[in-house]
């Protein structure tokens, strides 16, 4: 099972008291999970643009940004029915702290990049999954038929970044993105996100 492998990758659970935050917090809870589909569809495109060398991550990439857009519809389709505005609203600190590591020159920024990927993936689908069994009959499918696509985005992400190093480990990497991963999930965050930590009382 997908999920399995995802939690023996990330070095920590979400924590409860997150789960609590974003029942306080239905509309944000799918404002940002909206913005997150959109971030995750622009950042696949982003890479299609700079290698375009590649055909497996070319293509693994464009499929990724398709079902990324896909998901931003049924979210935004949500929204829309619960009466929810879609606003401006700040992004959380999780992915740009996350990406302060990403080495400057080629192959480091890529493998780099494709490992932040993988554990952004692989964050979320944990998060649906630990997060499904609060929520609204609605919801709770929605969020566990995103599981597969989440999990296989994960893979997919983890192993471009294998290719992408040859035979160069990249365990010390993945090390290193899990550590300040688990960092960012287990301290306090300002504002409840999708991929915020926990909230300050
Ligand atoms: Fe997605
Ligand atoms: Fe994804």
């Amino acid at each position: 099972m997908p999920l399995t492998a995802i939690n023996n990758f990330l070095l920590c659970e979400t924590p409860d008291a997150w789960i609590q935050s974003a029942l306080q917090h239905p509309d944000m809870l799918l404002l940002d999970h909206a913005n997150c589909e959109k971030k995750a569809a622009s950042t696949a495109l982003n890479l299609m643009y700079r290698y375009v060398d590649d055909f497996e991550l070319l293509n693994k990439m464009s499929r990724l940004a398709r079902e990324e857009l896909r998901h931003f519809e049924q979210v935004i389709a949500l929204m829309e029915a619960r009466g929810i505005a879609y606003t401006q609203e700040t992004a959380s600190r999780y992915a740009a702290e996350l990406r302060k590591p990403v080495r400057t020159h080629e192959p480091g920024r890529l493998i780099d990049t494709l490992i932040v990927g993988a554990i952004i993936e692989a964050r979320s689908c944990e998060r649906f999954a630990k997060l499904a069994p609060s929520l609204d009959m609605e919801l709770q499918k929605f969020y566990l038929s995103l599981l597969k696509s989440e999990a296989r985005h994960f893979e997919d992400y983890l192993a471009l970044a294998r290719k992408a190093a040859g035979t160069q480990s990249i365990d010390d990497r993945i090390a290193l993105f899990l550590e300040r991963e688990k960092g960012l999930v287990e301290s306090q965050d300002e504002e409840f996100r999708f991929h915020s930590g926990v909230l300050t009382p």
